[in-house]
């Protein structure tokens, strides 16, 4: 298939050369052109090396998949500009963290099949030659719309790629359970700039189950079937599982970057405000980082 990656990241780099290695035509999209060719060593298990054409608008032009892997809050700004040049079968798959980012944009895309997908992957671009694959995970890839429920065809083509992923019919669900786990560690790692094992210590984790005695009450009237004690063993799981990481929130305060905060815990304040319901331990994590970005960005 001819590929283009719009924003080759960590993640997006990760997959940008696992699809390149299963043979396919791909291509990197990024906000900066120059050079036109880019050069990516692939460490995993075998290592290996790509090279990349960079922005070529022909390879967007007969692009079948466009992989959109920047960060929610760039979605817009990123994918916009370069719709005039799609045809309409290309496919578009979204996968980042937090939710929201396309449904502002549905008037734009939905004439094109959309899937979202969310991965438990780990990488980590170290420079713009390297990629590292520093944690194998799974994907799971659904539909966002009628004219993606047609290509369920692209769960063959990635897992033929980067196993293993499944294909979830009911992606949205995959989805609330992710930016539930993101909504416990994100804002608080980022908040004490601490690794993510550090919310094991008692003093941190009460916060951790407050916020997700919260989430698990918008979790329940957004209809997704999740007990209390599934939802807190599970963000165990993953902070037990990425104790020794920092987590991309925690980053991203770290660099002084704009963070995904309005995708995550602004979302299920969203959500929650929908629904008539408050979360005033998330609101006041969101309050904090959102304050944080005024100082620093
Ligand atoms: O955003 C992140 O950092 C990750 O999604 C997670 C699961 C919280 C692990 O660090």
């Amino acid at each position: 298939m001819n590929i283009t990656i719009l924003g080759p990241g960590a993640v997006g780099s990760l997959w940008a050369c696992y699809l390149q290695k299963a043979g396919h035509n791909v291509c990197l999209w990024t906000r900066n052109s120059i050079p036109s060719e880019q050069s990516l060593s692939l460490s995993a298990n075998e290592n290996s090396s790509h090279q990349f054409k960079i922005n070529d608008k022909q390879a967007l032009i007969d692009c079948d998949l466009l992989v959109i892997t920047v960060k929610a809050w760039q979605v817009e700004s990123a994918l916009l500009p370069l719709l005039p040049l799609l045809s309409k079968e290309t496919i578009l798959l979204f996968m980042h963290n937090g939710m929201g980012a396309i449904d502002n944009l549905k008037e734009h895309i939905n004439h094109h099949p959309i899937l979202q997908a969310t991965t438990t992957h780990g990488a980590l671009k170290e420079n713009n030659t390297n990629v590292i694959h520093t944690g194998y995970g799974n994907t799971s890839l659904g539909p966002f719309n009628p004219l993606g429920k047609q290509c369920q065809f692209i769960q063959d083509v990635l897992n033929h790629s980067l196993p293993s992923v499944d294909w979830n019919p009911e992606i949205n669900i995959a989805l609330w359970k992710k930016l539930a786990i993101n909504c416990a560690i994100n804002p608080l790692t980022a908040i004490h700039q601490c690794k993510n094992g550090q919310l094991e210590q008692l003093d941190i984790h009460q916060y951790v189950v407050s916020i997700c005695s919260e989430v698990h009450e918008i979790l329940q009237k957004e209809g997704i079937e999740w007990s209390y004690s599934e939802l807190l063993s599970s963000v165990n799981q993953v902070i037990k599982a990425t104790s020794a990481n920092y987590s991309s929130m925690n980053r991203d305060c770290f660099y002084q970057r704009k963070t995904e905060i309005d995708f995550i815990t602004g979302y299920l304040l969203k959500r929650a405000k929908f629904h008539g319901i408050s979360a005033p331990i998330n609101q006041s994590l969101y309050n904090q980082i959102k304050q944080f970005e005024e100082n620093t960005l």
